[in-house]
């Protein structure tokens, strides 16, 4: 299949919107840029199309996809009830990067939603997700736009990457803003459960709707394995190795400058580096990819799936990390970072 490549580039989308809405009208798949990572969109409420995202991402069929939308009202049809804790979610953060799970209306095939009662629902900010969205009238389901297992994608270079040929569009919007998936909250309990923690931080969901919980599963403990868990975390996507450049990984803790001295010591011209640029210098072996400054957590954020698979890229055949938990409050990125190493984090001293 050849993929076309559309330029959303100055004001005038409309004729992009044109011939994505045909594309995914006729059941195909256009990847699209949103805020948070790109996403791979095709008609959520077409079971077909669904299953033709799960196979261009090499994606296991229980995962469920989350449904875009491009108005608060469409979320109506979609769920079984639109709750209070919904109404209020909306309003405090839709437009952006949060996804709200809820029992799911008849309306959702148990292709989008991986067989489970629920479905998972956002609305993006991203001017050009927005446009598209609004310009046809079903919801589009979309996952990021990586094959399964690798970092999602937060420019469109990364997305051509994985893509190219497998998928009937791809609309380049540049680079993404946030750089990491959207927070996933869980409404469809009593308490309302964190299940993947994103931009919007847990301080941000407990100041709208009073007590939130987290997966168990989805805890720095829970992912280092110094804590027995049981069961699998429940937004199944995050049970699956992810993230994960080919090399391994470590992340290492500990001072700064003996963090620096110990993995230069141990460091070879095929060993990668992930350090802030502000720590960057004091480096003197492998090779160094800088993740944002720590001054600036956002562009750390921005950063990090880029360096992953730049980590590829070089052909690292070893890659340390430093701990970024000072810059990284919500716990997204070293969530990102944890699951990517595999769990694998160790004091400096123990190096
Ligand atoms: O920021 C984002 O959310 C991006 C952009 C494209 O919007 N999308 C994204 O989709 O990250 P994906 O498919 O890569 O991740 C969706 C996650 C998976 O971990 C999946 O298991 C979980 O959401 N999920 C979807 N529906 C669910 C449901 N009904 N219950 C629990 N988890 C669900
Ligand atoms: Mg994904």
């Amino acid at each position: 299949m050849k993929t076309e490549i559309l330029r959303a580039s100055g004001n005038d989308l409309s004729g992009i919107c044109l011939r994505v809405k045909e594309i995914w009208e006729s059941g195909g798949l256009v990847a699209f840029p949103t805020e948070t990572v790109y996403g791979l969109g095709a008609d959520g409420l077409d079971s077909t199309a669904s299953r033709r995202i799960y196979a261009a991402k090499n994606r296991p069929s229980d995962n469920p996809l989350i449904l875009h939308i491009g108005d608060q009202k469409d979320l109506e049809p979609l769920v079984q009830r639109v709750t209070e804790n919904a109404e209020k979610l909306m309003d405090a953060f839709w437009p952006g990067p949060l996804t709200m799970i809820l029992p799911k209306s008849s309306a959702v095939p148990d292709e989008t939603s991986g067989g489970l009662p629920t479905v998972a629902v956002r609305m993006p900010s991203h001017p050009v997700a927005n446009a598209l969205l609004k310009s046809v009238s079903v919801p589009i389901a979309a996952p990021s736009a990586n094959l399964s297992g690798r970092p999602s994608p937060t420019k469109a270079a990364h997305v051509i990457e994985d893509m190219n040929g497998r998928i009937d569009a791809i609309v380049d919007g540049g680079d993404v803003g946030i750089g990491i998936e959207s927070t996933i909250v869980d409404l469809s309990q009593e308490v309302p459960v964190l299940l993947r923690p994103g931009f919007i931080t847990m301080d941000m969901l407990a100041g709208v709707l009073g007590e939130v919980q987290v997966d168990p599963a989805i805890t720095r403990e829970a992912i280092i394995g110094h804590r027995t868990i049981t069961g699998a975390p429940k937004a199944p996507g995050m049970k699956y190795r992810h993230y994960a450049p080919k090399a391994p990984l470590t992340i290492v803790t500990g001072d700064p400058a003996r963090v620096a001295e110990r993995i230069s010591s141990l460091a070879d011209d095929r060993t990668a580096v992930l350090a802030p640029e502000e720590h960057a210098a004091m480096y003197t072996g492998g090779q160094v990819l800088t993740l944002g400054r720590l001054s600036e957590p956002e562009s750390i954020a921005k950063a990090l799936f880029d360096v992953l698979r730049k980590c590829d890229a070089i052909g690292a055949r070893r890659i340390y990390a430093e701990d970024l938990t000072s810059a990284d409050p919500g716990g997204a990125v070293m969530n990102r970072l944890l699951k990517a190493a595999g769990g694998s984090f160790v004091n400096v001293n123990e190096l």
